[in-house]
């Protein structure tokens, strides 16, 4: 984190959340004292409940602490908290003049991040009330940050761009999807573009297939009642899967910067026509065992409807319709209470074109060579390849090279603390575009329209429903294989 920050506000609404407990305070803490500028920062946390400042920064010190963060410097830190309570319809007149009070006190030019960590449901109301109290605009740099999920499908998604649109610019909005503040996720383009020897290769001449998997073994837990009404789909794969996708088969970008590489992602999204419902898989998973211990399955879960049709697994296969990428397969999956948490991109290269190695029934012993990047946990890749074992009769066996992320460097940045980083920064790489999360949308609104797509159930702790489509057969055994 090379470059340093404007003096600023960083207003937080939604700031008795569990996203500003968990992750903002400690993200926010983390950024100053690595790059030396708590001197450039103050915050205003904003919420509906009354709370003084004092109040609050024992909320943020708890907050620090259970991040693993004491000391006398923390408690310094937290005295540039300010609260101000705001109703739930009240007008942000009183917060402007607040913000302005606390600027004229420190001297701050007016530069401001509004960071909306609020309920879906309240972004609208807040985006019209700054634009109505003319906090859309300062006498510095303003920027607005809008938390995930962008909409609920593609006309909600359409109709609240539109929205921000009207109080906002596209170069001041920051549409947050979290993965792609991950370190691993980021290093997928300097995997990619610092090193040539698997970039020739990225392509239909040489690739098989691409596999992209985030598996999770927990359950739907206390977030039934968001749950069901928004499935696998719009959960993981519209945001998360798609995004890794469009890292994994976006053209080189002339520049490592905001507006080319976003440029690029839409062309991935452009370039895929149309989603076959026949590859599409949904299941739901029943009672069964993960990690030693039984669990419940999705209906016997609280908040979950006796006969919820709800997927909580998808495997997908889409085709991307562009020169490099014709005849590639990408198969996207991913899951509750799967075996274990595991994030993975799996590429696998086409086989050696001719065998000459045979094994003991005259089959031919050779893998194909795969890159499988992990995203979370055990950060890092490995390159499978194909060995002699030794003595003879000869035989092939697989061995990988490994690069182990956390065994390399020291410390890895949180996912958060890179995004707010780059917020105060003002680098819109990370961050979703208007058009990207529309074609997200576009691309996957005809599966969500889906009345009666079969919901096939599969045991807790296995790797999802058994898959019957030959076209979808490549990766029940390479699934398998790899975790
Ligand atoms: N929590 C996470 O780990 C996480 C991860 C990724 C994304 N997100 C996203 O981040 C956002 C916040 O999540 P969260 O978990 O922090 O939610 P939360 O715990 O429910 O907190 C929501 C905050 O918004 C306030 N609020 C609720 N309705 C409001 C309204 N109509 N007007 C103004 N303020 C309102 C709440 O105030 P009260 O306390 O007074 O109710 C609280 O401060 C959501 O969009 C979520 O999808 C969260």
């Amino acid at each position: 984190m090379a470059a340093t920050c404007d003096q600023h506000l960083f207003v937080i609404f939604g700031a008795t959340g569990d996203l500003t407990r968990r992750k903002l305070i400690p993200s926010l803490y983390r950024i100053v004292t690595e790059n030396h500028v708590a001197d450039r920062m103050a915050i205003i946390a904003v919420a509906p409940r009354e709370m003084t400042d004092g109040e609050f920064r024992e909320v943020a010190k708890t907050s620090l602490h259970d991040a693993g963060i004491d000391g006398a410097d923390a408690a310094d830190w937290c005295d540039r908290i300010f609260y101000q309570s705001v109703g739930r319809d009240e007008s942000f007149d009183g917060l402007r003049e607040r913000i302005e009070a606390v600027e004229a006190d420190l001297g701050f030019p007016g530069n401001r991040a509004f960071y909306l960590a609020l309920p879906p449901v309240a972004f609208p109301g807040t985006i019209d009330r700054l634009g109505e109290a003319r906090l859309n605009r300062s006498p510095g740099w303003t920027r607005l940050v809008i938390e995930k999920p962008f909409g609920h499908d593609l006309a909600s998604a359409h109709e609240l761009n539109e929205q921000v649109h009207e109080h906002f610019d596209e170069d001041q909005i920051y549409r947050i999807d979290h993965y792609l503040g991950k370190e691993t996720v980021q290093n997928l383009l300097t995997f990619r573009f610092a090193n040539p020897i698997f970039e020739t290769s990225w392509n239909r001449d040489r690739l098989e297939a691409v596999e992209i998997t985030v598996a999770e073994d927990l359950g739907v837990g206390s977030r039934a009642g968001y749950y069901e009404s928004a499935g696998v789909l719009r959960d993981m794969v519209q945001n998360h899967l798609t995004q890794l996708m469009t890292l994994v088969a976006m053209e080189a970008p002339p520049g490592f910067n905001a507006t080319s590489i976003r440029n690029e992602k839409v062309q991935v999204l452009e370039s895929i026509t149309r989603i076959d419902p026949e590859h599409v898989v949904y299941g739901q998973y029943t009672a069964g065992e993960v990690a030693g211990e039984p669990v419940v399955g999705y209906h016997d879960e609280d908040g979950v409807a006796p006969d919820s049709r709800t997927p909580t697994f998808v495997g997908v296969k889409v085709a991307i319709d562009s020169w490099r990428w014709q005849g590639v397969p990408f198969y996207l999956r991913t899951g509750k209470r799967l075996p274990r948490r595991t994030s993975q991109i799996a590429v696998t290269f086409k086989p050696a074109p001719v065998c000459i190695f045979h094994g003991e029934h005259d089959e031919c012993p050779i893998k194909p060579n795969v890159v499988v990047l992990t995203l979370q946990p055990d950060e890092g890749f490995q390159l499978r390849f194909e060995v002699k074992t030794p003595g003879s009769p000869p035989n092939v066996t697989t061995k990988h090279f490994t690069f182990d992320y956390n065994a390399e460097f020291e410390t890895i940045p949180l996912a958060y603390q890179t995004l707010l980083f780059d917020v105060i920064t003002g680098d819109q790489t990370l961050f979703v575009r208007g058009d990207e999360v529309e074609e997200s949308w576009r691309l996957w609104q005809p599966i969500l329209d889906l009345e009666d797509h079969p919901v096939h159930p599969y045991a807790a702790g296995t790797w999802g429903p058994a898959v019957t489509n030959p076209e979808l057969a490549f990766w029940t055994d390479e699934w398998t294989m790899r975790t």
